[in-house]
């Protein structure tokens, strides 16, 4: 079980052992991605080279058809100046289809690419143990899954293309420009001094601000979000208005810094539009003079202006492709961090097949902490015998709930093992673990579809009869009738909005069908009123019937179902009787349920 992934993006400072892991495991990621497509790469950069040469021809051809074409036009010999404008064509024509099948290409493979990690992160973020999940915040999760993935496919669909068919077509053109006149190559180079400070301030400058940009718009998507999803406390405590002149103060931030961004294309547009006039005038002067002097041909002199010319136009994007190669490279290892991550609930590799689990449930020499250390269950020795209804209870933070989510296996004892029918819970299969226990939590989540597959979610192959017959058990039947279409009310849709209470009772018939040797309850009763309390009640002795069950409850009224009470103090069992045994002593017990009695009078 590795906890590196999530710690690492955290914190600024990695050490070097650290930074070099991250890397390691960014190249071992980037060349998963590689090794599928790297025909189609083959593919695309001979498209591009070739492409980019065509495009670099051009001028030379021109230069010929001047100096050489021309003066035999003009003695009648027009066979040469047709072959200039014909191959003039042709290039242009080469340029724009091997562009065009380049850049199509280039974007299927880059589609492929981004549908692969994208698939890649849900299928293994989705698989991560609840460990991962309560660590890692869901926030975490979406920007992995948003952002970075932008970030990546920003430097897929432009960024990278740009730069590859930019260099390409400099090089070329340089060395054509070389090829033709060693001095206007010369100028050509003098001119890369200012272009290199230019470039350099332009870099950085926008580097800083774009790490602004990210910062600012990171701030508002959490602002955003939290003030969203707890709405309901931003109303109930007037915070809107508070909320309003925060949100403002990150707009105007957000604004500003994109300006500033908008404010280095202003100048170095220009600075790079100024240093390709001011090489195409020099190299003018000092090729006109060598015209003059007949050292030089005129064509050649128009080829050198016409290279230089446009020498300069793919350096814009290729300054921008360091930012986006940046962004994408830190979201690359943000996302090989998940990726990374292994399972720390792991399926085992040749799982025992139980036939039939009866439920009984053996903790041996069980200790438990969370990945932050703190102990939670110290030394835990316990048998239910299958079948045995178990009441659960005990102070807020004793560790119930703990103890509920190791019986599910949403985690591993950190020592000792935890046994069902005498076999090891990891021994078993997810699937079987999944058929063999269930847990209804106070949450009691529904998923978008209908309310008739949200209750088959227990039990995939369900028939519309064995879901009536699991609503009608836990006494939820006549509410899901009273909605506008059923059984086949959207949970999503106006109508099909249900109360928390509503919900926990679909969330029983759910369990219900499940038919589970295990069940357990987490404060699944918790947002039930009294009267409903007491009708799932009627239903939960259905329900828990043949079963092993532990429920866990603050209201002590589930306890008179139970056939055994353990009371539960600092992750140790300190109580363990029958109700009416504990009732009638002085320990623990027996003063809470004093003053639960009280309290209902
Ligand atoms: N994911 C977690 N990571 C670290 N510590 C945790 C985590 N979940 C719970 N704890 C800690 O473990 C202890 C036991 O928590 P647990 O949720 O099991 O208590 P509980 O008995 O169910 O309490 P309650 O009655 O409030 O539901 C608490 O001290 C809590 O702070
Ligand atoms: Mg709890």
């Amino acid at each position: 079980m590795s906890m590196q992934g999530v710690a690492d993006e955290d914190r600024i400072e990695l050490n070097k052992d650290e930074t070099k892991i991250m890397k390691l495991r960014s190249r071992k990621l980037l060349m998963s991605l590689i090794r599928p497509i790297r025909l189609r790469l083959a593919v695309s950069f001979t498209l591009v080279v070739f492409s980019q040469a065509f495009r670099a021809v051009g001028p030379a051809l021109i230069a010929f058809g001047i100096d050489k074409a021309l003066p035999e036009a003009i003695h009648s010999q027009m066979t040469p100046l047709f072959l200039v404008v014909g191959g003039y064509l042709f290039a242009a024509l080469a340029t724009a289809s091997l562009t065009y099948s380049f850049l199509k290409f280039a974007a299927r493979t880059n589609q492929n690419v981004l549908f692969d990690l994208r698939q890649r992160l849900f299928v293994h973020a989705q698989r991560l143990s609840l460990e991962f999940h309560e660590t890692y915040t869901s926030g975490r999760v979406i920007a992995r899954q948003t952002s970075d993935l932008d970030a990546i496919k920003e430097l897929l669909d432009t960024g990278g293309n740009e730069m590859i068919a930019g260099a390409l077509y400099m090089i070329f053109t340089g060395t054509a420009l070389y090829l033709l006149d060693a001095g206007s190559f010369a100028i050509l180079l003098v001119s890369f001094i200012p272009l290199w400070f230019l470039t350099r301030w332009f870099q950085k400058n926008t580097k800083l601000r774009y790490r602004q940009t990210r910062v600012a718009s990171a701030r508002l998507i959490v602002k955003f979000v939290e003030t969203m999803t707890g709405i309901r406390a931003v109303k109930a405590f007037r915070k809107e208005k508070d909320n309003e002149s925060e949100y403002a103060v990150l707009t105007e931030d957000y604004r500003s810094v994109n300006a500033k961004v908008i404010q280095l294309f202003g100048i170095y547009d220009p600075g790079l539009t100024m240093i390709g006039t001011v090489t195409v005038s020099f190299i003018l002067l000092f090729g006109g003079f060598r015209v003059i002097d007949g050292s030089l041909g005129i064509g050649i002199l128009t080829a050198a202006i016409l290279y230089a010319r446009r020498f300069f136009d793919p350096m814009e994007g290729m300054a921008m492709f360091y930012n986006a190669f940046q962004s994408a490279e830190s979201a690359l290892e943000k996302i090989s961090g998940v990726l990374e991550e292994a399972e720390s609930v792991p399926e085992p590799a040749h799982p025992i097949k139980l036939d039939d689990p009866a439920g009984h449930l053996k903790f041996k020499d069980v200790e438990f902490h969370y990945s932050n250390g703190k102990t939670v269950l110290p030394g835990f020795n316990l048998d239910i015998p299958a079948g045995q209804t178990i009441a659960l209870v005990g102070t807020t933070g004793a560790g119930k709930s703990t103890l509920a989510k190791l019986v599910s296996r949403l985690y591993d004892p950190s020592v000792g093992k935890l046994e069902l029918d005498g076999v090891d819970l990891r021994d078993l299969s997810n699937l079987q673990l999944r058929r063999a226990i269930v847990m209804v939590t106070q949450e009691a989540y529904l998923f978008s579809g209908t309310v008739a597959d949200n209750i088959a979610l227990g039990k995939p192959d369900a028939s519309p009869a064995e879901i009536q017959a699991a609503a009608k058990a836990v006494g939820v039947h006549e509410f899901i009738m009273s909605m506008p279409d059923g059984y086949d009310t959207d949970v999503n849709k106006r109508g099909g909005r249900v109360s928390a209470g509503q919900r926990q009772l679909i969330s029983f018939a759910r369990a219900f069908i499940a038919d589970p040797a295990v069940l357990i309850l987490d404060e699944a009763t918790a947002s039930l009123d009294i009267p409903s309390e007491r009708l799932v009640q009627e239903g939960l002795q259905t329900l828990l019937k043949g079963r092993t069950s532990i429920i866990i409850a603050h209201r002590l009224s589930t306890v008179s179902i139970a056939d055994r009470v353990l009371v539960m103090e600092h992750g140790e069992i300190i109580e363990d009787d029958t109700p009416a045994a504990l009732i009638a002593g002085t320990g623990k017990f027996s003063r809470m349920h004093a003053a639960w009695r009280a309290s209902l009078v």
